[in-house]
């Protein structure tokens, strides 16, 4: 594919050097272009060198007035890495001063957005509003990683790894269109169960891996629900989202929009417990020591099971020890088709990371270990393996 890297003026733009060889490696042609304040990061030549081909500066753009537009043509995909705050407001908003952002309004192919910015900057706003344009206008956002940022700060704003940048090009590259036609429902993100007006009972979700599996399957073509419990996360594209608090909203939305689901992934973290009558006021501090009776909440993923018709049912296992067992155990009593395990709570990785390692437990008796990788990179392995795993069951159904 014919690849158009544009570079930005971050200090994450020497990452791109490293995107570059990936591309290269993946057959792809890449032509590099620089705005003016990328030039003060890393020289053209770097780019130059890799590619084998002249990098297109804002000098060039001064010298050839309508060379932007054949450069727009003649590329098929359009990749912005690192893309900065300023350069976001610029794309969000039209602007046109430079070689990037006039060459940005002519090109018409898909485009992918890598940004990297201070944490304070990208969670300004004024930047999640030029996000939400941007998603808005169909183009795909490689999100920042969280982390240790230049600026000595720490949390999202790092550039995702070249890697995750390469695996999201290789996917815009080569669109997989495999769940078109198919309803995928899917729950995400921990559930909140008051205890009185202000307080409740939680848990460490995140919900990134469910809104990945969301994406992952919106991309490929299905209509996908996703049930999400509270969190911090932008919708992803073309998917619909109901927002509910509890495990009893939860179950009510799973239920209201379970006719016509091909596939169900229950991927919220929901409270086993909760109180089931709640004080209209406040509890005040009146007692030294207080004791909750706590009733269950209905296990959703159980009543999925019961029901079982034609869809294919996926749960999940967060475990902090005794994974494979635990996860067969609950695929016989929740009769699932596949249970997805990862261990929580002892590595960095599960709830809040943006990686992930899991194992597959699938009703056929098989396991399959999905080594570690993006959150977006295993969900798309998971619904290969959903793919997989309903010929499987078809075909020893037709037996
Ligand atoms: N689940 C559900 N409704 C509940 C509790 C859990 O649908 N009230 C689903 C989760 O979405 C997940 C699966 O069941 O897909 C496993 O959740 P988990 O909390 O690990 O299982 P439990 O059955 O609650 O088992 P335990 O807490 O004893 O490990």
């Amino acid at each position: 594919m014919k690849v158009l890297l544009a570079v930005g003026g971050g200090i994450a733009a020497y990452k791109s050097a490293e995107l570059v060889r990936l591309l290269m490696q993946q057959g792809h042609q890449v032509q590099v272009v620089m705005t003016r304040a990328a030039e003060e990061f890393v020289r053209p030549l770097t780019f130059a060198a890799l590619t084998g081909r002249k990098v297109l500066t804002n000098l060039f753009a001064i010298e050839s007035a309508i060379e932007h537009i054949a450069v727009a043509q003649e590329h098929e995909l359009l990749v912005i890495a690192p893309a900065t705050a300023d350069l976001m407001a610029k794309l969000a908003h039209g602007l046109a001063d430079d070689f990037l952002t006039t060459l940005y309004l002519a090109f018409t192919g898909p485009v992918l957005l890598a940004p990297a910015m201070n944490v304070n900057m990208w969670q300004h706003p004024a930047t999640q509003a030029n996000l939400a344009t941007l998603v808005k206008r169909g183009h795909t956002i490689v999100e920042p990683g969280s982390g240790y940022l230049a600026c000595g700060m720490s949390g999202p704003g790092r550039l995702a790894d070249p890697e995750i940048i390469a695996a999201a090009i290789e996917r815009a590259a080569h669109p997989r269109r495999d769940l078109e036609g198919e309803t995928v429902l899917i729950t995400a993100g921990p559930t909140q169960e008051p205890l009185d007006p202000v307080r409740y009972i939680s848990n460490r979700s995140s919900g990134k891996m469910g809104y990945a599996l969301a994406d992952a399957a919106a991309a490929r073509g299905a209509r996908v629900m996703l049930i999400s419990g509270p969190v911090h996360l932008a919708p992803p594209r073309g998917v619909e989202v109901v927002g509910v608090r509890t495990a009893a909203e939860m179950r009510d939305q799973v239920m209201q929009h379970l006719p016509g689901a091909d596939i169900v992934i229950k991927a919220a973290a929901v409270a086993d417990f909760h109180l089931s009558k709640v004080p209209d006021h406040k509890v005040k501090k009146t007692a030294a020591r207080i004791s909750l009776e706590l009733d269950p909440t209905p296990d959703i993923l159980a009543e999925l099971g019961r029901k079982k018709g034609d869809f294919l049912l996926v749960g999940f296992a967060a475990e902090t020890q005794n994974l494979q067992q635990e996860a067969r155990r609950k695929l016989e009593s929740k009769n699932c088709d596949m249970v997805v395990g990862n261990l929580v709570g002892a590595s960095d990785l599960g709830f809040e990371s943006d990686e992930n390692e899991v194992v597959l437990t699938l009703r056929t008796g098989e396991t399959i270990a999905l080594p570690r990788a993006s959150k977006r990179a295993i969900a798309d392995r998971i619904f290969d393996e959903v793919l997989n795993l309903r010929l499987a069951l078809h075909a020893a159904n037709g037996r």
